[in-house]
């Protein structure tokens, strides 16, 4: 496979640092990675995990495709290193990243994450802040393709919370094309400033914001949800969940979709809120197909940053 020709980019801090090429680019790579049809070796190469939240999926995924690309991972625990008791990021990534290849941090705000890429000489990746979580967007639209083939007329929802990974969903799908209409209650609609981004990658986007979950999702061929309350959001969760009465995928509303429908889920999900046990045991449910490419696709992402960076 070609690498697309403007790969410039050493940070994967939001969706939008790539270009359409390169994202379809990685999603293909990911694709060769699972089937196994190409392998390659990164010894002795590192990778650190800076997780200020909680994670199953993306930590061990990171650490599996860096073992299977024949790397080690650390996972730095902040709170046993003095990244907890408030070393400047701008020390803490001038240090680490002269002893690891590559970084994946989980945090709470961009600008943090930003912080790091700024003063780091390795690439940095973003494993999930509260405005983005680009590697697990990979993984969906790996999922999509591996499912439907392509791209093209394929009508994407995303029913629930205006998060981070939703922010993630709209600048991918800007980037390749897809109608993507989202559905939240009022007041939890998307961010105003990914919106906008999202139009300035591409002035034809097809994007939809309603408050009309129905409407949303006749006639879709993806319907994805995610948790209601994000982590580090959690403290009025009983209140929040009263204003997402009518928007758990359940079977009354993905009988509106179309026939060939999919459900997809980043997990972890709470059965009976934002879907229900039915569906996600459901033979549309693509739910574990998706866990599992986050290991492939993120084995790609660190291929590709890592043959830029450790000639
Ligand atoms: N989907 C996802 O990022 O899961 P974790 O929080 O378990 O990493
Ligand atoms: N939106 C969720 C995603 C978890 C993977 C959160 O930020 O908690």
């Amino acid at each position: 496979m070609q690498k697309s020709k403007d790969s410039t980019w050493n940070h994967f801090l939001s969706i939008s640092d790539i270009s359409k090429d390169e994202l379809i680019y990685l999603i293909n790579l990911a694709k060769d990675f699972k089937k196994n049809i190409i392998s390659q070796e990164f010894k002795k190469k590192v990778l650190g995990l800076i997780f200020n939240k909680a994670s199953t999926r993306t930590r061990v995924s990171f650490q599996v495709a860096m073992s299977r690309l024949g790397g080690t991972t650390i996972d730095l625990n902040p709170n046993t290193s003095q990244i907890g008791r408030g070393e400047p990021i701008k020390d803490t990534a001038r240090v680490l990243s002269r002893y690891c290849d590559v970084l994946a941090i989980r945090t709470f705000s961009q600008e943090e994450l930003n912080e790091y890429a700024k003063w780091s000489t390795k690439p940095i990746i973003n494993a999930l802040t509260d405005i983005e979580h680009p590697c697990q967007v990979l993984a969906d639209f790996l999922t999509i393709k591996e499912h439907f083939g392509d791209f093209n007329d394929l009508i994407f929802t995303y029913v629930g919370d205006g998060n981070n990974v939703a922010n993630s969903l709209i600048l991918a799908s800007s980037l390749l094309g897809i109608e993507l209409r989202i559905a939240s209650p009022k007041n939890f609609e998307p961010n105003h400033e990914i919106i906008k981004k999202s139009f300035s990658l591409n002035p034809k986007n097809q994007l939809k914001i309603t408050n009309n979950p129905v409407e949303a999702v006749t006639g879709a061929n993806i319907i994805y949800t995610d948790v209601w309350s994000s982590m580090g959001q959690e403290e009025n969760k009983e209140d929040k969940d009263n204003n997402f009465d009518g928007f758990t995928i359940d079977k009354n509303l993905v009988s509106f979709a179309n026939e060939d429908f999919i459900v997809l889920h980043c997990l972890p999900a709470y059965r009976g809120k934002e879907i229900t046990d039915e569906i996600m045991e459901s033979h549309n449910s693509k739910i574990f197909d998706q866990a599992e490419n986050r290991m492939h696709s993120q084995q790609a992402l660190l291929s590709l940053l890592l043959s830029r960076t450790c000639k």
